[in-house]
């Protein structure tokens, strides 16, 4: 895509993405309907499921010939990441969202032969927007971002999944124990805004596609480490561990945990 058509694609999503601000700020006024899913801690709302359906019907308008691997479950099936596939998860941070009515982020990314285009990850209480691309550069909101500086993990806070730290998934508690601080913000999409705007130095979690899509898009097209802690690539279509840090704190955890950076 040229520069025209990554503007073109940006500003039609930011425009998505204030109405979804918008709609969410109604919708927490009303009464909601809480479902669980896998678990009683794996929570959806009609407010996940009407997100994702805002974003299939105007993903649909906009790039038809695209697949769209939704979490909810709107979307296509998807197999293969030939071609222009739209990850979508509507409303991260579900639990937050019911209990706190904050700290709970909508992400997209598009990803083409595999190779991500352009991301978003949206604050949505906030209004906060980290989006861009590797041919398009990454902004937080009107301004252009840099990478930070490169903090090792001994003087930089690390954002880590609460459920593999309170189950002591091996490497998890050493690297909390190893960061100058740790952090557990119940949202994949709050984690990634806080690497990738310079406020933690690292993310770690096992995640499902559409947890990580748009967050490794934005910090491989800002510069930053993206890996697995299993020695094996992320792969885009199946659940995995997925690091995200500066180049120091990636090479930190790697040497705790006695695997190749
Ligand atoms: C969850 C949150 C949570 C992370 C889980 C995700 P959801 O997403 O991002 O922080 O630890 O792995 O599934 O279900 O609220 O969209
Ligand atoms: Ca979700
Ligand atoms: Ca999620």
């Amino acid at each position: 895509m040229d520069q025209t058509q990554l503007q073109k694609l940006d500003t039609t999503v930011l425009k998505w993405l204030d109405q979804i601000h918008h709609l969410v700020s109604q919708r927490v006024q009303q009464r909601m309907q809480i479902d669980t899913k896998s678990s009683r801690r794996d929570l959806v709302t009609n407010v996940d499921r009407e997100v994702e359906q805002y974003y299939v019907q105007h993903i649909r308008n906009f790039d038809p010939e695209a697949k769209i691997l939704g979490e909810e479950g709107f979307g296509d099936a998807v197999k293969s990441m030939k071609g222009r596939i739209w990850f979508v998860d509507p409303i991260d941070g579900t639990m937050n969202f019911v209990k706190q009515q904050a700290e709970f982020a909508t992400m997209v990314a598009l990803y083409e032969d595999g190779e991500p285009l352009m991301a978003w990850i949206m604050d949505i209480t906030q209004h906060d927007v980290v989006h861009g691309g590797p041919d398009y550069g990454v902004y937080h909101n009107d301004e252009k971002l840099k990478l930070s500086d490169d903090i090792g993990l001994a003087d930089g806070l690390v954002a880590l999944s609460g459920a593999r730290l309170l189950y002591e998934e091996p490497g998890f508690p050493q690297i909390a124990k190893a960061a100058i601080g740790y952090r557990v913000y119940g949202s994949a999409g709050i984690s990634y805004l806080h690497v990738l705007t310079g406020k933690a130095v690292a993310y770690l979690s096992r995640m499902r596609p559409w947890d990580f899509a748009a967050g490794v898009a934005l910090a491989k097209s800002l510069g930053l480490r993206v890996g697995t802690i299993d020695e094996q690539p992320v792969n885009m279509l199946v659940s995995g561990s997925v690091l995200v840090a500066t180049d120091k704190a990636y090479a930190d955890i790697m040497a705790l945990l006695g695997k190749k950076g």
